[in-house]
């Protein structure tokens, strides 16, 4: 199971050095909206701490206020230098980069007022892992926010979901990774589930950290 996970990780770690370079021309017109939306919709404050987990090339950077302190991780160092590079065209100095596991977070317990994973949970090998990471880090009543593909509700939707996830998973992600399975194993307290569309195939979920 163990080198199973780290099998897997490296797998992903290898995919997304390959997409760095382009990644924001392939995704950035589906993802920017919807973290745009979301993070805008936090009421970020003064002074509080974000831990953006999975943050990439960093399509979210420009989005948190620059009277805010915001951590970006993720474990590949090529869209992390993608990200870089914005921070320093831009002069966010508000914003720290590190290259880290996010199912091994090498930060302290109970730190951020908001840990963030945009379009992260269903790349990780075990997404339960990530939430139980999330919560730790996040102090008491911080807030977890995940936007992210779930598996659909409808009986065939969800079927094809399944047939076609190990065909996803070599481009860089699974597509049938059940919310429901994701809030009883993770005992997510979530606060609001919604799209930002009817049929969009993303999710948002902003839930509390119950600890
Ligand atoms: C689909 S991208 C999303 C990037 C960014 N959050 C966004 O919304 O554009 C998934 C990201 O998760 C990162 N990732 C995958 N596994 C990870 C892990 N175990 N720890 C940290 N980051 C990971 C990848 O390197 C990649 O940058």
């Amino acid at each position: 199971m163990r080198e199973s996970l780290v099998l897997e990780t490296e797998k992903m770690k290898k995919i997304y050095a390959g997409y760095a370079k382009f990644y924001d021309l392939i995704f950035k017109n589906f993802f920017y909206p919807r973290q745009r939306h979301v993070i805008q919709s936090l009421g970020i404050k003064p002074g509080e701490w974000v831990l953006d987990v999975g943050i990439g090339t960093g399509l979210s950077l420009s989005l948190y206020p620059p009277y805010c302190n915001v951590l970006g991780i993720d474990l590949s160092g090529p869209m992390l230098k993608v990200a870089a590079k914005k921070v320093m065209k831009n002069g966010f100095g508000h914003v720290c980069l590190a290259e880290m596991d996010a199912l091994k977070l090498a930060l302290k317990d109970d730190t951020f007022d908001y840990v963030i994973a945009t379009f992260v949970i269903s790349v990780v090998p075990n997404p339960v892992q990530l939430i139980e990471e999330m919560k730790r880090v996040s102090k008491k009543d911080g807030r977890i926010v995940i936007v992210n593909h779930f598996q659909s509700r409808h009986k065939v939707v969800a079927k094809i979901e399944e047939i076609i996830s190990p065909l996803c998973t070599k481009v860089g992600w699974r597509s049938d990774l059940a919310l429901d399975y994701l809030i009883k194993n993770g005992n997510l307290e979530v606060d609001n589930h919604y799209k930002m569309k009817k049929l969009d195939l993303w999710s948002v979920i902003v839930a509390n950290n119950n600890k």
